[in-house]
């Protein structure tokens, strides 16, 4: 039997039997309160007379059998267990090392215990719903889910960020991207996506980089640049609301004005890298120089977490931002034909600042643009046979997009540090717990 079910049903009067953890404990003289988390993480109160429990500590593992009573002043839906009868698996260390109130570092140091207080449940459940309607919507809508590999030989988006492995004695990497594979996949499973751990070796510390975050990708043949907008809209809306269906009580618990998303029935608002630069200028807006200086932003810099968050600060509503300068994207996009030097791309922005949550377009499809691409970008035409391949033996125009989930929950969530957003961090100073 689990908490919830008697939470929302009438048990009054009823003796029933639950297993969990203590979560908390308040002894008093005649009385103690034990406040009890069962493994979906619903607590409730339950009652004994003091001199029965005396050895237990907190995080206890016990089986509590009880009458179930109505009482206003219980914490948890005014509804309490009268004990009858306790059984102990372990009685937990005294020394259990978190209390009610934790550094941010303590507990990303015992995230393993961590992951037991509320907070880091809720935000659990609510992950989980996000995976749950992300799904629902590919396979309602017929894309195929697919398995890429995840140890790869090429970079997808840049050396910088690469982690290296002993490949058997060779040089392999972690996938940075499934991108390419899922490339090669469409010419045979039509429409795909994949949701993979994807790595990054960001070397520095921000609040929205991790080294593993959790990517959704998808591809798919004969689509087009506003094709993929809708299709990254559609996933979006799709997945929001049904997870705050699902998740009021998780969402109430963290205290989320679910407000913030009445901008979300509206059409995502859709501007140009142009337009974007022109209202930064307007906006009187200064990059930051690695000298320390700042200068005005101009046509051809990539927009950075300061100017996302300056277009989207004013909105409830998600931003695509397209047509970036090829420049400042990946060897694999697709060059705009009628604007040279812009590229058939897009970026989705969560609004109120949170900035890029998603990144996609078209690819480029013709085998000598695309291999002198890869010689421009320094990468070796050797370990890109295979996807210049893709090119030679019937080629058709084709894009899709991925997206970070742990960034969608950052916004969603209204999450500072990104590392709240995911179970088990990895970053550059973190590889443990
Ligand atoms: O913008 P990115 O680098 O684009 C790609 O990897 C494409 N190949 C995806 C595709 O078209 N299939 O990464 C995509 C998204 C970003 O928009 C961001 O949400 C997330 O992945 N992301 C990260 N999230 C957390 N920590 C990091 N270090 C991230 N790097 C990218
Ligand atoms: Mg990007």
């Amino acid at each position: 039997m689990r908490i919830r079910d008697i939470l929302s049903a009438d048990y009054i009067g009823k003796e029933v039997t639950l297993r969990g953890w203590v979560y908390r404990l308040r002894k008093q003289k005649g009385n103690t309160f034990v406040l009890l988390r069962d493994d979906r993480g619903s607590v409730i109160q339950c009652v004994f007379p003091s001199t029965r429990i005396d050895n237990i500590t907190r995080e206890s593992s016990v089986e509590i059998s009880g009458i179930v009573k109505e009482d206003a002043r219980a914490p948890e839906g005014g509804i309490e267990i009268s004990g009858t009868d306790l059984k102990i698996f372990q009685v937990s260390d005294k020394d259990y090392p978190l209390g009610e109130y934790q550094s941010a570092e303590l507990l990303l140091d015992y995230r393993h215990l961590a992951l037991r207080t509320r907070k880091m449940i809720e935000i659990a459940k609510i992950r989980a719903s996000i995976f749950k309607f992300l799904r629902q919507w590919f396979s309602d809508n017929e894309w195929m889910e697919v398995t890429p590999p995840l140890i790869v030989k090429g970079s997808v988006e840049g050396g910088s960020t690469l982690f290296k492995l002993n490949y058997f004695g060779d040089v392999a990497f972690l996938s940075q991207s499934a991108q390419l594979y899922l490339e090669a996949m469409i010419f045979s499973l039509g429409p795909v996506w994949s949701l993979t751990s994807s790595f990054r070796a960001e070397r520095s510390r921000t609040i929205r980089h991790l080294a593993e975050f959790s990517h959704l990708e998808c591809e798919s043949p004969w689509v087009t640049l506003p094709d993929l907008l809708q299709i990254q809209e559609n996933l979006v809306r799709y997945t929001i609301d049904k997870t705050i269906k699902e998740r009021k009580d998780s969402l109430k618990f963290l205290e989320i004005d679910t407000n913030r998303f009445r901008g979300l029935a509206e059409p995502f608002h859709k501007i140009t890298y142009d337009q974007a630069i022109e209202k930064l200028i307007s906006l009187d807006f200064k990059m930051a120089e690695d000298d320390g200086k700042s200068r005005m932003i101009r046509w051809g810099d990539d927009l950075n977490i300061d100017s996302e968050r300056e277009l989207t600060r004013q909105m409830l509503t998600p931003l695509f931002i397209t047509g970036y300068p090829t420049e400042v994207k990946p060897f694999y996009v697709k060059e705009n034909p009628v604007r040279f030097g812009t590229s058939l791309t897009f970026d989705l922005l969560g609004p109120q600042g949170y900035g890029e949550v998603s990144s996609g377009g078209m690819r480029e499809d013709h085998l000598p643009t695309l291999s002198s691409r890869i010689k421009q970008a320094g990468l070796n035409p050797v370990d890109y046979g295979w996807y210049l391949d893709l090119r030679k033996y019937g080629s058709v125009e084709h894009g899709g997009f991925g997206m970070g989930i742990e960034r969608l929950l950052r916004w969603f969530l209204g999450i500072e540090d990104i590392k709240d957003s995911v179970l088990f961090p990895r970053t550059m100073s973190r590889s443990s717990p």
